[in-house]
């Protein structure tokens, strides 16, 4: 299952709104086949490592799956038809199908034909393979990254110009590269009309360019925007007068599965304050500033209790900056 765990992470970046699935095929004692799923509409991890054995299986000959196999049709034709049809006799499984829908539907489809069905090996360790899949299908509603470059004294502040970084360029190369991952990179209207930042994933060439979602109430934006005019203008979404939750749903129902949500600090405030952020990302730079512009203000939690706690921490040095990543414990209610 760890191999097919490595096999799932090739895909990361490139199967949304799919999850990313990896799976080994063994037979006559040995792995003879590895495949993952590499984007949607192509096959299935575990029908990858069918066809590319492409020989009889036996009943003594098993196939590892990070995540349950499907049992209809979507835009491809069911894996437990193939897994059927390839005379195996064991499937072992990381994790259930998340998806109300079909949760359980492939095991005992399985099951139901005399296959023997091992579920939940590794099964944490598949089921963090899909955070955002995993929310967005349960949920219809992306999971949420908040990150910002913060100073240490918890300012976002930064000036107009091309010099005003407050974290270096190894930090905002490993920021950057995250862009991949995501379906959506989200900002206020003031970070557009200060920063005018791209929003796009510079070492990805010809890759997938998440999309990129303006927030404003005044519809004050200018229109020669980077994020309005360039290559990718196509792929900017502007919602005007929306409340954060309601501009979540709407990329859900665009099958937008993540968010990243890149400031300024009002809407990382308003995140924050209505509990809809999921994970962290915080550049921490070796930098104090002053000013006004403050990382996540909104109204604040009316207590300590009450404010979001995490989980899952890591810290990381680059260069001179901490990258400190994490994820939100399940939101305690707000005390009366
Ligand atoms: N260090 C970092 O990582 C980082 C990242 C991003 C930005 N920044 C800095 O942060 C500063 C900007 O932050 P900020 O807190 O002043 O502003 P901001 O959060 O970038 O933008 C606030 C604006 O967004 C719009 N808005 C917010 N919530 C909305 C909603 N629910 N519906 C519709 N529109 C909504 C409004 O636009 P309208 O005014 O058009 O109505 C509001 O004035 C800049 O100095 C920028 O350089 C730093």
């Amino acid at each position: 299952m760890r191999v097919a765990i490595a096999e799932a992470r090739k895909g990361t970046g490139h199967t949304s709104p799919n999850p990313i699935v990896g799976a080994v095929l063994v037979a006559r004692g040995g792995v003879v086949a590895l495949g993952h799923h590499q984007k949607v509409g192509s096959a299935h991890a575990e029908v990858r490592c069918l066809e590319s054995y492409g020989r009889r299986l036996r009943k003594s000959d098993s196939v590892y799956v990070t995540l349950e196999p499907c049992s209809t049709t979507g835009r491809t034709p069911p894996c437990t038809e193939a897994i059927l049809a390839s005379g195996l006799g064991c499937v072992v499984v990381g994790t259930i199908d998340p998806n109300p829908k079909h949760q359980g539907r492939g095991i005992a489809t399985l099951r139901a034909a005399g296959i023997e069905v091992r579920v939940g090996v590794l099964a944490d360790e598949c089921t963090k393979l899909n955070e955002a899949f995993n929310k967005w299908v349960q949920t219809g509603r992306p999971l949420v990254i908040a990150k910002c470059g913060m100073t240490l004294d918890g300012r976002l502040t930064r000036g107009p110009g091309e010099d005003q970084w407050i974290t270096g360029p190894a930090a905002r190369r490993h920021a950057n590269r995250f862009r991949a991952q995501v379906d959506a990179i989200l900002i206020g209207a003031e970070t557009l009309r200060i920063d005018n930042p791209r929003l796009t994933v510079r070492e990805n060439p010809g890759g997938r360019q998440p999309w990129r979602v303006v927030l404003s109430r005044s519809g004050k934006l200018p229109g020669n925007a980077h994020v309005f005019t360039d290559r990718y203008a196509n792929r900017t979404l502007l919602f005007e007068n929306k409340p954060l939750d309601v501009v979540l749903d709407s990329l859900g129902q665009k099958d937008v599965t993540s968010v990243l949500i890149e400031g300024g600090g009002e809407v990382l405030g308003q995140a924050l304050d209505q509990r809809l952020v999921n994970q962290v990302h915080i550049y921490l730079g070796a930098i104090f500033s002053g000013g006004p512009v403050i990382a996540f203000p909104g109204t604040g939690a009316p207590s300590t209790p009450e404010g979001l706690r995490l989980c899952d921490l890591r810290y990381e040095q680059i260069g001179d900056d901490v990258f400190i990543s994490a994820k939100a414990r399940s939101h305690p209610p707000r005390l009366q």
